[in-house]
């Protein structure tokens, strides 16, 4: 029997489509192609999601009251096996359009824990470029991932983090993790 294509959702966070982490995104998309994956992108910043309003309306209906694009991304988190999120640091976080997307997840932590515990286990990489070439630079964007996947039921299963410009050797590098996460899930 042939073998189900994997459905990889690749999150773009930087508002900024012509910068250095839309090009890391794009190239991910590329190496996925390469690979046969079948991709479907957000593009966070372009996309209507108010913050969470924080009333746990969720806590009782096990799904959102805001109507907006949230909704639909719920779906896409939903059916994918594989999540990629791709983001610029800003002020050691990730950019607000982000955090405001993560926030409305909150829906899946009340899922997770008090409506269906069968939501179904995903894997997710992180990549994140800044400026700064700081030691601790990615940790706190690292840990925000971290438990924004652990509600998500995704397993945080790789990263590539990097400062200053995407080029051949960011490439090198990011191709070698992505094909290697994918070889351990397919
Ligand atoms: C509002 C803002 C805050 C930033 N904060 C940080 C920071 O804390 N550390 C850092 O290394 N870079 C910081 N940067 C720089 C960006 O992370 C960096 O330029 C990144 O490559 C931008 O990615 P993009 O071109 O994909 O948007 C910040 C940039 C902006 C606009």
């Amino acid at each position: 029997m042939e073998k189900k294509a994997l459905k990889a959702l690749v999150l773009y966070a930087s508002p900024n489509e012509k910068g250095t982490s839309y090009e890391a995104g794009n190239f991910v998309c590329s190496v996925l192609k390469k690979n046969g994956i079948q991709i479907r992108t957000v593009h966070i910043a372009r996309s209507r999601i108010s913050p969470c309003l924080g009333k746990r309306a969720c806590r009782e209906r096990a799904f959102c009251i805001q109507k907006d694009d949230m909704q639909k991304y719920y779906k896409e988190i939903k059916r994918s096996d594989i999540i990629f999120l791709v983001t610029p640091i800003y002020f050691y976080s990730v950019p607000s359009q982000m955090k405001a997307f993560i926030d409305r997840c909150q829906v899946f932590w009340e899922e997770k824990y008090y409506k269906d515990p069968n939501v179904r286990e995903k894997t997710g990489f992180l990549i994140v470029c800044g400026e700064m070439r700081r030691k601790d630079m990615f940790d706190c964007v690292e840990k925000v991932v971290r438990i924004f996947y652990r509600t998500i039921k995704t397993a945080f299963a790789g990263k590539y983090y990097f400062s200053g410009d995407f080029n051949k050797k960011s490439s090198v590098i990011l191709e070698k993790r992505v094909n290697k996460l994918l070889l351990k899930i397919s």
